[in-house]
């Protein structure tokens, strides 16, 4: 079962380098997040994300930990993120940390160790085949860069050794099975990690990769659920309260192995995309969204959506994202109109929705280049616009200086201009979150139900004893209901009409009825 702290709670994710850089380095760090915690909890969020903030080359934005328990000097210090922790809490906030299980950076000790031609404690840490030049059939590999005569598999980047977990099938000598004890030693040494963090007072983690840790292994993913398993009970015993939440994609398997939440990740098959951005078999942009989408079809989100809610509802949560660090920004192909409507069912659907930094505001993917192993992600990595001064309010620093330029657009959207704007997206986010934190039924438990999904209808749902009814199109739109004695709570653009049984939606409109 998930934790109980997480019935009502949105996430803020924060990519460190670019929130708020308060020392004019031109970086953001952890005293720049503590300042802006009463603007967090004011927007309705009350849980973050904070991707890894841990010593690292950086070669890969910091999932290149080389170090995990000592954050970056370029964010703070360990004690300021200690306080960071403690001063949360005081506002109601929980932190997730980033943690990576998979691999290490290259640079980290005991990789350094694991490549020397010695054996020693950490020979075992990672995995070696038996031949110097030689690698695996199946698995990426590197060879010639230490002096232990073998080649050793990668988890992502070349710069990111696999750490061993074990193989779930060996089919060669030099694999290890799951139980060898060097695999039990890393599931432990990274338990400890996760104890350290614990103990200093994060809340759980966002696990990166959460899929990856036992290598050939079968379908329903047994040797890695065996792993986050074994995990999940040193956390019932010893922090009951710590959630975790899989970059797995599968939910079906993750809230069933220990995660209380399993993120719907924009993979492109699973239909998250055609909610923002739907390009299948055709020239035109036909997500649901999209204002003058010509084939607009919420069931193509649905069918695997239903599939994952029916089958886990009583494991955990699933968690809708307005985007994340490794995809582009909704607002590349959503107007602040449609972003709305958006953000209006995303915060209205049951499991556990998370916010990406800026897209309260509808910042922009920015086209820029590659930083720190970003590629096309780096256009959703710019600095945070927090008003019209300089740098839009991120950094007193020299603009040359910045980690990422800001967006040089004259229109570009800033929380300052947002803020007391009650038509603004800002606004909107802002109420959509008071109101689910108002509305049980509109938060993670409360029953969904979809009762209207055919095209050319309003899509309506039902949470609970609600009803959520959305016409994302640019003509008003009509179906029958049950409507008796039911009236409007909330809505987003022109209120609907409730007449007899026939619920009649404006264009580009959303509504909440009691
Ligand atoms: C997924 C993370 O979200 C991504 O940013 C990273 O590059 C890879 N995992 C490798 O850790």
């Amino acid at each position: 079962m998930a934790a109980k702290w997480l019935k009502d709670t949105v996430f803020y994710e924060i990519y460190p380098q670019s929130f708020l850089d308060t020392n004019g380095d031109g970086i953001g760090d952890f005293e720049g997040i503590i300042s802006k915690l009463d603007y967090i909890r004011d927007l309705g969020c009350n849980a973050l994300w904070i991707n890894p903030c841990f010593d690292s080359p950086f070669k890969d934005a910091g999932y290149d930990v080389r170090d995990y328990k000592k954050v970056a000097p370029r964010y703070g210090t360990n004690e300021d993120l200690y306080r960071l922790f403690r001063i949360a809490h005081e506002k109601g906030i929980r932190v997730l940390l980033d943690l990576v299980p998979g691999h290490t950076s290259e640079e980290h000790p005991w990789f350094q160790a694991s490549g020397k031609a010695e054996k020693n404690e950490y020979s075992g840490r990672y995995i070696w085949t038996d031949h110097w030049f030689l690698g695996c059939r199946k698995l990426p590999y590197i060879g010639g860069e230490c002096e232990r005569p073998g080649t050793y598999i990668l988890n992502f980047f070349k710069c990111q050794p696999a750490l061993n977990y074990g193989f779930h099938t060996v089919e060669e000598n030099w694999q290890m099975r799951e139980d060898h004890p060097d695999a039990i030693a890393t599931r432990e040494a990274m338990k400890d990690v996760m104890r350290f963090w614990l103990s200093h007072g994060c809340d759980g983690f966002r696990v990166d990769m959460a899929a990856s840790l036992v290598k050939y292994d079968d379908e329903k993913k047994s040797g890695t659920s065996a792993v986050w398993r074994n995990v999940r009970e040193m956390l019932d015993r010893e922090f009951p309260d710590a959630a975790l939440v899989a970059e797995w994609n599968e939910a079906k398997l993750a809230l069933r192995c220990g995660f209380d939440m399993d993120f719907f990740l924009n993979d492109g098959v699973n239909g998250y995309h055609t909610l923002v951005r739907d390009y299948e078999g055709s020239d035109i942009d036909n997500s649901f969204f999209k204002k003058d989408a010509p084939n607009r079809d919420i069931r193509r989100f649905l069918r695997t959506y239903e599939d994952w809610y029916t089958d886990t509802k009583d494991c955990g949560y699933i968690s809708l994202l307005t985007c994340n660090h490794d995809t582009v920004r909704p607002r590349y192909s959503l107007t602040p109109d449609e972003l709305k409507l958006f953000y209006g069912f995303l915060f209205t659907m049951p499991g556990v929705p998370f916010l990406y930094y800026g897209d309260e505001i509808g910042m922009r993917y920015l086209p820029l280049p590659i930083k720190e192993g970003g590629y096309f992600r780096t256009g959703s990595r710019s600095p945070m616009q927090w008003s019209e001064g300089k740098n839009l309010g991120f950094s007193e620093g020299d603009p040359q200086s910045l980690y990422l330029p800001v967006d040089s657009a004259e229109d570009a959207p800033t929380v300052s201009q947002q803020v007391n704007d009650p038509a603004s997206l800002l606004s909107t986010v802002r109420d959509l979150l008071a109101l689910r934190h108002k509305e049980e039924d509109l938060q993670a438990d409360a029953d969904f139900e979809a009762v209207s999904v055919l095209p050319g209808r309003p899509f309506i749902y039902r949470r609970g004893a609600l009803l959520v009814a959305i016409n994302p199109g640019s003509e008003p739109l009509s179906c029958r209901a049950d409507l008796s004695g039911r009236q409007c709570i909330y809505a987003i653009g022109s209120a609907p009409v409730l007449s007899g049984d026939t619920l009649t939606l404006a264009p580009q409109s959303f509504c909440v009825l009691r």
